[in-house]
């Protein structure tokens, strides 16, 4: 199976809660609202560049429970390729997450079936892998796995996007440089090079240091401040869009399965990153995870709406 854009990570089911404060310690509070949906940084990733168009295939390890039957409705229902999606012996990945007014949220996860996504079953899918216009992975499956994911993915010349999300300090440097685009946020950014990334200038500082330390292209997502690309010959920060954020929930995620789909679909770097800004954008707006990503046709609507009276 030819696939534009192949993910390879996790899986998990968002609890979110909308609360006006969080509890403190031995405090019950009440909080005005609940929303479930299918998450997990691999699965968001794969189901943005599906519903923009992109032909996606998925590999990830679902759990052994009425969530796993869940999440496979769901990348069925998005027309993403399920043939290589497993499912393991422990419960579902599961995350609850807790959105302030402010729409900042907290995340928990809990790994579940993600664990169980090894080296060896990604080895079962070596050919749809090499068949891949670009390989997406995230941080929620074992670091080793992703290594496996780089080493098959160089072999056969395909692209590779690594999103070190979340934040993991023992990933090899090696592993990095062998990616064609390292996209963290700015606290992935802080934990991997142990830089402060207060202001604009140390950010660029710390992306500068993964570049002189070999990596190919960084792609530094911040947020409502845009997304910075630096690389050996090139610097820039290219603006996000202004928009009314309810929750920002997965919106690095629509971010990076978006650019990915750009990508394969012929994009250069910059205009990718332009397309998945306005992407993103859009889902900040609405609640929920996945819930929140526009097809292509309701995102060109939503942009007309949200962006035309900047
Ligand atoms: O990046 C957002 C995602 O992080 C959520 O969907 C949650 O499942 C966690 O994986
Ligand atoms: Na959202």
């Amino acid at each position: 199976a030819k696939s534009d854009v192949l993910v390879i990570g996790s899986n998990m089911v968002d609890l979110i809660t909308y609360i006006d404060r969080m509890p403190v310690e031995g405090e019950t509070v009440a909080a005005p609202n609940f929303e479930m949906g299918c998450g997990g940084k691999g699965a968001n990733q794969a189901v943005a560049a599906a519903k923009l168009g992109s032909k996606v295939s998925f590999v990830t390890m679902l759990g052994n429970d009425d969530f796993g039957k869940m999440q496979m409705q769901n990348y069925k229902s998005v027309g993403i390729d399920t043939s290589a999606i497993g499912v393991g012996n422990s419960n579902s990945g599961v995350a609850p997450i807790f959105v302030d007014p402010s729409s900042d949220n907290r995340i928990i996860i809990v790994k579940g079936a993600n664990n169980e996504l090894t080296p060896s079953v990604l080895d079962k899918y070596e050919n749809t892998l090499k068949e891949a216009k670009i390989i997406v992975l995230q941080q929620e499956i074992p670091l080793e796995t992703n290594y496996r994911a780089i080493e098959l993915a160089n072999k056969h010349d395909v692209p590779v996007l690594l999103n070190p999300a979340p934040a993991n300090e023992n990933l090899d440097i090696d592993y990095a440089r062998r990616v064609d685009y390292f996209a963290p946020n700015e606290t992935e950014l802080s934990s991997l090079t142990k830089l402060p990334v207060e202001n604009m200038d140390q950010i660029k500082l710390a992306a500068q240091k993964m570049v002189d330390l070999g990596v190919k292209n960084m792609i530094v997502t911040l947020g409502s401040k845009g997304v910075l690309w630096v690389n050996e010959s090139h610097s820039e920060l290219i603006g996000a869009m202004h928009v009314r954020a309810t929750d920002t929930t997965g919106a690095g995620d629509s971010f990076i399965g978006s650019f990915a789909h750009y990508i394969a679909a012929g994009d250069a770097i910059d205009e990718a990153i332009r397309h998945a800004n306005e992407y993103a954008g859009v889902t900040v707006t609405q609640k929920g995870t996945q819930k929140s990503y526009p097809s292509a046709e309701e995102f060109k609507s939503l942009k007309k709406k949200l962006f035309s009276i900047e």
